[in-house]
């Protein structure tokens, strides 16, 4: 597809994009990239704006900027490891994503964030001590219609209260 990646990124890339096809957060993304006309010097606003969309940046995600910019996955990689504000892959075995955007918050996610911190001792950005969740939150990730909306291991799941967020979390971690 690109000259820019190799073979097995390119595979990578290919399971990516149909994933991204699903996924409302890809297109909001994209959208950001074209405003930007998928200039190259706007890669650090679109790694915020992806940062605020998924609540971090995995490899797959890079690798999808890196495609749509043609830039080397390379000089994206650098890009975010560099910069202390970008969160790469959490630690934890698995991540528990919290939106906290307007929608979400009016419908409660600030309660569902809440309980999860408390619970489980554990603050946004961080990552149980057991090293099974990472917890994480995201500004509006697409899913207004369905707030308060939490990702849990990539998966979107809506109307959220802070009692499922709880049911779901504790299977995770060791009580
Ligand atoms: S504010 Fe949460 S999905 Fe839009």
């Amino acid at each position: 597809m690109l000259a820019t990646h190799s073979t097995s990124q390119r595979r990578r890339l290919q399971a990516v994009l149909e994933h991204a096809s699903g996924d409302k957060r890809f297109k909001i993304l994209e959208a950001h990239m074209k405003k930007f006309q998928f200039r190259h010097d706007a890669l650090i606003e679109i790694l915020h704006k992806a940062q605020e969309l998924f609540g971090y940046l995995e490899d797959d995600l890079l690798l999808f900027i890196s495609c749509k910019l043609k830039l080397p996955a390379s000089r994206v990689y650098g890009v975010a490891t560099f910069y202390h504000f970008f969160t790469l892959k959490p630690q934890g075995a698995h991540t528990c994503v919290v939106c906290m955007g307007t929608a979400c918050y009016v419908k409660g996610a600030n309660k569902v964030l809440a309980a999860i911190q408390e619970d489980l001792k554990v603050k946004p950005g961080e990552t149980t001590a057991d090293g099974q969740l990472s917890l994480l939150t995201a500004r509006c990730i697409g899913a207004c219609g369905i707030a308060p909306a939490v990702v849990y291991d990539g998966t979107v799941t809506p109307r959220q209260t802070a009692e499922s967020a709880l049911e779901q979390v504790r299977k995770w971690v060791t009580p």
